[in-house]
């Protein structure tokens, strides 16, 4: 597999704590924050764009800390990175409103999660138009330069790049314009009952999606009863064989060999299907039961955070300040 990151560059990236963290945001995401962190490494727990759909507030309160302990139990180390929440560095919101008045609404109601996830809903909030304005600033605040994320993001990342230049060519070089990068494979994990859909949080079919903490039994049957074909012949295919080749993705994630490798040694769905459901297993136990153990411990999450809190509002403060300052607030 390629090394898809400089380790001296400052990266940034954040996920949202509205729902259990699945494969998706594990493969597409969190494994690569781990991978690449480092002391120029920022992630949040962005509890801001949650508030973007209906969330019970004790809900929310619950998983934001379910969160956090997720993203340690997956090996990120606050002694290595910062590890924050958004909410806690109010800079966020502030650029938030900058950047909102250098956007356009033409921009904003063309994105297709936007469009996606307003089209369900009547009466949509208004923070679901502007949070790809709130996802820039969280990256521009911390003049990310790698930004992490899974492939479903990467139109977000455009606008936050047309952003910052827009914003640099009025008010003057004040960001750095970030990269997005995305991993080799599995960047879009589909959801194994519905291939042509992402797996997701929010809509799942019931064995749509493998959480991180989920029992050994319920991956393995999610596995097994994974959507494929009537062919039976094992190849890498996306265009014909979207399910198989979900797996084959997923499987390659987890173990480091391509796709296509992992394919050649297979005759059959059940014998792939079966090793996967092993395979799966093996690499999520330890990261559930690391969950358990710091889930535990409330008080201790709670110093991780303030201590991020904190060195995440040093770096952002002055970026806001000058972003401020250029457009001529005084
Ligand atoms: P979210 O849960 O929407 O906050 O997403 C957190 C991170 O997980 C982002 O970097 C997403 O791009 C990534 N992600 C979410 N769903 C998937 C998926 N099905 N496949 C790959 N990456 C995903
Ligand atoms: N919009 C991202 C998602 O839904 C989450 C996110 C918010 C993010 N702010 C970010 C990702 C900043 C990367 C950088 O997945």
């Amino acid at each position: 597999m390629p090394v898809i990151y400089d380790v001296s560059m400052r990266i940034l990236s954040g996920i949202q704590p509205s729902g259990t963290m699945h494969i998706g945001n594990y493969l597409g995401a969190v494994k690569q924050w781990v991978d690449s962190q480092n002391p120029e490494a920022y992630y949040c727990v962005v509890d801001l764009h949650a508030l973007t759909l209906e969330i019970e507030p004790a809900a929310l309160r619950e998983q934001t800390t379910d969160c956090v302990a997720s993203l340690l139990a997956a090996g990120l180390d606050p002694e290595v990175c910062t590890l924050f929440i958004q909410s806690h560095v109010p800079f966020h919101a502030q650029l938030s409103w900058l950047l909102e008045c250098v956007s356009s609404y033409g921009e904003l109601s063309r994105m297709t999660q936007f469009k996606e996830k307003a089209d369900r809903q009547e009466g949509y909030r208004v923070g679901l138009l502007t949070y790809p304005v709130l996802m820039a600033a969280d990256i521009l605040l911390y003049s990310a330069q790698q930004v992490p994320v899974g492939d479903d993001q990467r139109q977000h990342l455009e606008l936050t790049r047309n952003v910052a230049e827009r914003f640099n060519n009025r008010y003057g070089e004040i960001f750095t314009i970030p990269e997005g990068v995305h991993p080799p494979a599995a960047a879009r994990v589909m959801d194994l009952q519905e291939p042509s859909r992402k797996m997701s949080k929010s809509i799942s079919s019931p064995l749509g999606s493998i959480y991180v903490l989920d029992e050994p039994a319920e991956i393995e049957k999610k596995i097994k009863k994974a959507v494929t074909d009537t062919e039976n012949e094992v190849r890498f295919d996306w265009e014909t064989k979207p399910g198989l080749s979900n797996l084959l993705e997923i499987f390659s994630s987890f173990e480091g060999s391509s796709p296509e490798v992992i394919a050649s040694r297979y005759t059959g769905y059940g014998a792939l299907k079966s090793d996967l459901a092993t395979l799966v297993i093996e690499s999520l136990a330890p990261i559930a039961e690391r969950y358990r153990e710091l889930r535990s411990d409330p008080t201790a999450i709670n110093a991780v955070v303030l201590h991020g809190d904190d060195k995440a509002a040093q770096v952002a403060g002055p970026v806001y300040r000058r972003a401020a300052a250029a457009m001529g607030l005084i």
